[in-house]
């Protein structure tokens, strides 16, 4: 979603800024623009579309040592070049990127235009620029102070001032600022993605925070202009990590490095001694464990059917009852939080806002709550305060696949833990502890599968719509395949439990409509032998993904992928239906990294 940049030094902003925002274009965004102060004025360049025409139409003489850039995607007012940001004040003295929403901006902008001042956007957040500009009080900080405090919502901002041309001032409330520590310059960011090339030592605003940002120093304040001292912290993840390499796609080179993610989400935390894992981020002594009667996990999209999965998986090995819901549906139904549940939030990013505010619900009302992350310092890494890192590296491609897979391990892991503490034997734990090591190299085994699977994207070329059916552990999986393919491909994709395909389901099963159905290493592979027959039986095309060889004579198609323990067995299930919906997207020719409609980090409601 909508991407913050801002450089303050001695070099040239505008190739720095784009640069920038280029890199955070992975976030998915709709229009783009730059603003720099040069010789006592602010010079703004805005583009429908994407930063390459942003560049594309840059004039020459762009100068200025100073300067913010921001990549929008809509909200308020459709994607065109008056709604992109930075937004001026009317003078033209103050330029301000916004991501978040000002709840009150109608409101706020009928008090304004009351008092004539003209507006040149749709957006929400043009009102900040105008309130900034407006304001009576005394220095730039003191101006963004008071506009913030009339104004309802959320926001990251980053501003620039042509009377003071020397300073970016940034603030957080709700979406994610970062300060990037340089050498004789500074830099801000919604994401660390932006600033990595420069720097790799961060300090990460908190809501209520304000940054006063020049080229030698750096400023943190509370919203009553207290001093707040924050320590920098070095980002792990490095330019390098961001790039494409030899691959076309950045979803194709994810789902290639599982192996080597799964195995950093391994890395020490596999204690073969006493049969369990050792999770230093996960703050549970043995007697809080045992007062555990619930888990729920809280997530969106991916994260959610990792949750799924997860939930089953941790019920499996801990038998505590566990289970998953939308972040969003929790945090709107006035959820009951009970003190013996502990809730688990879900995100690779660490900034989908919804799930932000589950985790802030529960904790409002007293929960226990920890966090599954992937971007280390993120809000709701902080939120959470405790949890588990992924460590799988910078997920660029909009559709998630390793980040997935590493969630379900790191559940693995917090069952192991849990559940040794309980009721998994030693031998259990054990059992496990074999499956969990061996799981990298059976998914390189499983990544094999892929030029098989390319073929049958070619051969289900012409199928409108598909069903993934699974049963049990089947079932998240069957759920994340249908995402996938929808969300990359835009083949209409749907997923059921194996069971519940005669209750109504089985009335869409014709020629045209090919069905992907799951055979994990399980004890009820006999009835999803027969939900396939019902398919059959009305001519339905079934591909088949699971480990039996006699799969392949009963099934249209079989993709053979390695077994596991029952548990884990999902997760290898799992990477041909990625690769399935790859090549799917990859022979509709869409563009795979960035689908329509969508965005990598949803930072609004
Ligand atoms: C968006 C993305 C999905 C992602 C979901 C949750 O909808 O398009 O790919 O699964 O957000 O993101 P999170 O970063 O919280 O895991």
């Amino acid at each position: 979603m909508c991407g913050i940049v801002g450089y303050v030094g001695r070099r040239d902003a505008s190739p720095i800024l784009v640069e920038g925002l280029q890199r955070l274009e992975y976030r998915g965004y709709d229009s783009a623009g730059v603003a720099v102060v040069n010789d006592g004025s602010i010079r703004v360049h805005k583009a429908k579309g994407r930063v390459s025409d942003l560049l594309a139409g840059l004039p020459k003489r762009f100068g200025g040592t100073i300067g913010i850039g921001h990549t929008r995607w809509a909200t308020h007012g459709v994607p065109n070049e008056p709604n992109a940001h930075p937004h001026l004040d009317a003078e033209g003295r103050i330029a301000i990127v916004h991501n978040g929403i000002i709840e009150n901006f109608k409101e706020i902008r009928g008090k304004l235009q009351s008092e004539g001042v003209a507006f040149s956007s749709d957006t929400d957040s043009e009102v900040l620029a105008h309130l900034i500009s407006r304001s009576k009080a005394e220095g730039l900080v003191e101006k963004v102070r008071e506009a913030l405090l009339s104004v309802e919502g959320t926001y990251g901002i980053c501003v620039v001032d042509r009377d003071t041309p020397d300073t970016l001032v940034a603030a957080r409330n709700g979406s994610p600022i970062v300060i990037g520590i340089g050498e004789k310059e500074n830099f801000i960011a919604s994401d660390v993605a932006a600033l990595v090339r420069h720097t790799q030592q961060v300090v990460y605003l908190d809501d209520g925070e304000i940054a006063i940002v020049k080229a030698n120093e750096f400023q943190t304040l509370g919203l009553d202009l207290s001093e707040r001292t924050k320590r920098s912290q070095k980002v792990d993840w490095d330019v390098g990590t961001y790039d494409k390499g030899a691959h076309d796609h950045y979803l194709r080179k994810e789902i290639l490095e599982q192996p080597e993610a799964v195995t950093r989400a391994l890395s020490g935390r596999l204690d073969t001694r006493f049969s369990t894992s050792h999770l230093g981020g996960v703050e549970l002594d043995p007697k809080e464990i045992l007062r555990i009667k619930r888990i729920q996990v809280l997530a969106c999209g991916s994260g959610y059917y990792a949750g799924l999965a997860g939930a089953r998986l941790i019920e499996s090995l801990s038998r505590i009852p566990s289970s998953a819901e939308p972040a969003s549906e929790f945090r709107y139904r006035n959820p009951i939080v009970d003190p013996d549940t502990l809730y688990i939030a879900v995100s690779q990013s660490g900034e989908t806002l919804d799930t932000l505010r589950a985790v802030q619900e529960v904790k409002r009302k007293g929960g226990m709550v920890t966090g599954i992350v992937n971007v280390v310092g993120s809000s709701i890494a902080r939120e959470c305060g405790s949890g588990i890192y992924l460590h799988a590296g910078p997920e660029v491609s909009v559709a998630s696949t390793k980040a997935f897979t590493s969630t379900i391990v790191a559940f693995a892991l917090l069952g192991l833990h849990l559940g040794r503490v309980r009721d998994l034997s030693p031998s259990d734990g054990a059992r496990i502890i074999n499956a969990l090591s061996s799981l990298p190299d059976k998914i390189t085994e499983t990544l094999q599968t892929e030029e098989q699977v390319a073929d049958l994207a070619k051969k289900y070329l012409d199928s409108t719509s598909a069903f993934f059916i699974g049963r049990v552990n089947g079932f998240p999986i069957a759920c994340e395949g249908a995402q996938k393919l929808k969300e990359i491909s835009y083949v209409h994709a749907e997923a059921y439990p194996a069971s519940e395909l005669k209750h109504g389901p089985l009335a869409l099963v014709c020629p045209e409509f090919v069905s992907v159905v799951l055979f994990p290493n399980d004890d009820l592979y006999d009835k999803n032998v027969s939900a396939m027959e019902e398919i059959k039986a009305r001519n339905g095309p079934v591909i088949s993904v699971g480990h039996n060889p006699e799969l392949a004579a009963i099934s249209d198609d079989f993709v053979r992928v390695p077994s596991s323990e029952p548990e884990l067995d999902s997760i290898l299930i799992n990477i041909p239906l990625q690769l399935f919906a790859y090549h799917s997207a990859l022979i509709r020719g869409v563009d795979i990294d960035q689908p329509r409609n969508l965005a990598k980090s949803v930072t609004v409601e």
